[in-house]
C-alpha cells in the first residue's frame, strides 16, 4: 500500500456536520420548531426556581418524538441560566429511568450529577453505599451547592417502583433538605402512568400536565429544513424533505423518525457513490429506519420476550403462508428450543400467558 492512500478516502461527499442529524443533539433555541405553547407552559411552571422559590412539579406526556426530552432539557437549561442572573443557583439532573430504574441506581445518579466534590466534600462512590446513604449524600450536596436542584425523570414509566418519587416529592417538606428546594419534571409516552402511582406521589408529583401533540407534516418539514445544513451545499433534492416529512407525519407525526430517515438517506447515497440525495433513496431510507426502531425494540424486552418472539420468527420462516395462523402451542414448542439452545431453563407461566390465545396470526 502506498503512503498516500487511507481507508478513510476523502472528506464527506454529502455531509457537512452529520451530528446535527443525530438524536443526542441538542439543537439551538431557534432550531426548535412549532414548541413555543409547550415552551410557555413549561416556563410558567417552574420559573419560581429563577428567583429560588420551588418550581412546580411537571408530568409531560406525549407519543414518541414529539420532542420531550428536548423540550425539557432546553427550558432547564434556559432556566440555569435565567437563575444565574439573578444569582440563584440551579443545576439540572437528567436521569434516563430506563438505565436507572432501582431506587439506588436513580438516587445515585441524580447525587451524582448535582455533585461537586471540590465544593461539597462529599463522595458519590459507584458502590458499596446503602440507598439511604445515597440520599443523606444527595441531601447534603443540594444544601451545600444549591438553591434549587431541578430533576428530570425521562421515561419515568421505567422506574421500579415509587420509592424514589415519593422521597424527592417530600424532600423539602420532611426537612430533608434546608438551604435549598427541588423540582421534578417527569416524562412518559404512557398516558395512563399517573393512574399507576399511589395517590400521596400522584398528587404532589403532577402539580402540572401537559401532554406534547404529534408534529403535522408542516412542522416536520420545518423541523428537516432547520437542519439541512447537515448535508453538504447543493446535494440535498429539493424533493427529500418533504417526502420524509409526509411520511413521518403519516406515522404518528415522530421527529425522531423524520431525522433518522433524513440521515439515513444521505447514507444512502453515500453507499451508491451518488453525490446527490435523491428521493428514490427515501423508501430504503424508511426501510433501514424501522429495522433499526424495531431492533431497538427488541433490543429493550427482557430475555425471555426476544426467545419468545424468536421463536416466533423461526415458526413464520418455516411457513409457506404469508399469512400464517400459527397455534400458540406450536409457538411455545419453538421457544422451549431457543431457551434449550441458548441453555437458558424455561418459563412455563409467564411465557404461556403471553401466548394465551389459541392461534396468533402473522402476516408478512
Ligand atoms: N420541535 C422540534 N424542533 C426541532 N427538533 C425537534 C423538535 N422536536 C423533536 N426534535 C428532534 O427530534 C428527535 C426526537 O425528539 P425527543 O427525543 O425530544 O422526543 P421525545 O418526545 O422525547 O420521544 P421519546 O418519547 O421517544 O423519548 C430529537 O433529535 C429532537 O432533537
Ligand atoms: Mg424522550
Amino acid at each position: 500500500m502506498s503512503d498516500t492512500e487511507s481507508f478513510f478516502g476523502d472528506p464527506d461527499p454529502i455531509f457537512a456536520d452529520k451530528e446535527l442529524l443525530r438524536v443526542s443533539h441538542l439543537p439551538e433555541g431557534d432550531r426548535i420548531i412549532g414548541r413555543d405553547e409547550e415552551f410557555t407552559n413549561l416556563a410558567n411552571a417552574i420559573k419560581d426556581a429563577q428567583r429560588g422559590g420551588t418550581p412546580n412539579n411537571v408530568l409531560i406526556y406525549g407519543k414518541t418524538g414529539t420532542g420531550k426530552s428536548l423540550c425539557s432539557k432546553y427550558i432547564t437549561q434556559d432556566l440555569t441560566e435565567a437563575a444565574a442572573e439573578n444569582d440563584v443557583r440551579v443545576d439540572v439532573a437528567y436521569i434516563d429511568c430506563f438505565q436507572d430504574s432501582t431506587e439506588t441506581q436513580a438516587v445515585r445518579t441524580i447525587a451524582e450529577s448535582f455533585n461537586e466534590p471540590d465544593v461539597t466534600g462529599v463522595k458519590v462512590p459507584a458502590s458499596g453505599v446503602s440507598t439511604s446513604d445515597y440520599y443523606r449524600r444527595l441531601w447534603k450536596i443540594l444544601d451545600v451547592r444549591l438553591d434549587v436542584g431541578i430533576i428530570i425523570l425521562d421515561e419515568i414509566d421505567k422506574l421500579e417502583d415509587d420509592n424514589v418519587l415519593m422521597q424527592l416529592s417530600r424532600a423539602a417538606e420532611a426537612g430533608k433538605v434546608e438551604d435549598s428546594t427541588l423540582g421534578i419534571i417527569g416524562i412518559s409516552n404512557k398516558i395512563r402512568y399517573k393512574e399507576t402511582l399511589n395517590e400521596r406521589v400522584k398528587s404532589s408529583l403532577s402539580e402540572r400536565d401537559f401532554v406534547f401533540p404529534p408534529y403535522d407534516a408542516n412542522q416536520l418539514r420545518a423541523i428537516l429544513n432547520s437542519r439541512a445544513d447537515a448535508f453538504r451545499e447543493g446535494v440535498l433534492d429539493d424533493d427529500v424533505i418533504p417526502k420524509v416529512a409526509a411520511l413521518a407525519a403519516k406515522e404518528h407525526g415522530d421527529a425522531r423518525k423524520a431525522i433518522d430517515i433524513l440521515r439515513y438517506s444521505g447514507e444512502i447515497a453515500d453507499e451508491h457513490d451518488d453525490d446527490r440525495v435523491r428521493v428514490e433513496y427515501v423508501d430504503e431510507a424508511h426501510e433501514r429506519e424501522e429495522e433499526a426502531r424495531l431492533a431497538e425494540l427488541i433490543g429493550k424486552q427482557p430475555e425471555h420476550s426476544k426467545y419468545l418472539l424468536q421463536g416466533l420468527a423461526l415458526q413464520m420462516q418455516q411457513s409457506t403462508d404469508t399469512d400464517a395462523m400459527i397455534p400458540s402451542k406450536q409457538v411455545y414448542s419453538a421457544y422451549e428450543v431457543v431457551c434449550v439452545n441458548a441453555k437458558e431453563p424455561i418459563r412455563s407461566k409467564s411465557v404461556a400467558s403471553a401466548t394465551s390465545s389459541p392461534n396468533l396470526r402473522f402476516s408478512r
